[in-house]
């Protein structure tokens, strides 16, 4: 038989509120103190450097990317496409369904941006340059990420697709922005 006492202990307890979530760990602080940094520096220096490099910040020039050849379409809308769904799944929760869900978009994302990239020549004449190795890498290693995902090495995956990520799609895109390219001339011409 239950005691009138813990009837109440049971209802005391029901009703108590959860308990306070713990700190941030050591690492998202650094990250936060990073990211934080990173930012306030992009906005104290960067509108001095694009002025200095005769640039100035506009919406997308519309007719200029409609100008470009489909391949380069494509490419810009995939690459931009993966940036931010890259960013929105490393900072969700992993390994459920929505997860799954929106890796299987990043990878086709990452497969479209490296695939329509072997495409695109210029840099360096009519050739490929010094940036079609990332292509080729991420075309590499895409695979490698998923099949560590289906085989649950999920360190090897989180290794690889992080480094797919800040790697290729993130330092590629900033790398995109540099003055005379055609991101620059979209955004800052
Ligand atoms: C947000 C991300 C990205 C943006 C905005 C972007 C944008 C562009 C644009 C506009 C071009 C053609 C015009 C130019 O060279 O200025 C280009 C070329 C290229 N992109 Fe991207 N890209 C991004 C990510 C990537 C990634 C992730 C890769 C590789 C995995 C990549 C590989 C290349 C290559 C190889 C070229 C041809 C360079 C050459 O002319 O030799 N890009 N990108």
């Amino acid at each position: 038989m239950t005691s009138p006492l813990t009837k109440t202990a049971d209802r005391v307890l029901s009703i108590a509120p959860p308990p306070a979530r713990s700190l941030p760990n050591g690492r998202a602080a650094v990250r936060l103190l990073a990211a934080a940094a990173v930012l306030t520096a992009a906005g104290l220096y960067g509108p001095r450097l694009i002025a200095a490099a005769g640039g100035a910040p506009h919406g997308p020039d519309l007719d200029l990317f409609l100008a470009q050849p489909m391949v380069i379409q494509i490419h810009i809308l995939a690459a931009v496409a993966a940036v931010a769904l890259g960013g929105l799944i490393l900072s969700l929760r992993k390994g459920h369904t929505l997860h799954r869900r929106m890796g299987w978009m990043w990878a086709g994302l990452m497969a479209a941006t490296a695939g329509t990239s072997l495409f695109i020549v210029g840099l360096n004449g009519d050739v490929w340059s010094l940036i079609h190795l990332l292509s080729g890498w991420t075309l590499a290693t895409l695979p490698l990420a998923v099949w560590a995902a289906r085989r649950r090495r999920v360190d090897l995956h989180k290794r690889v697709m992080t480094g797919l990520f800040w790697g290729a799609s993130v330092a590629a895109g900033t790398f995109a922005f540099l003055p005379g390219r055609l991101m620059w001339r979209l955004f800052m011409g």
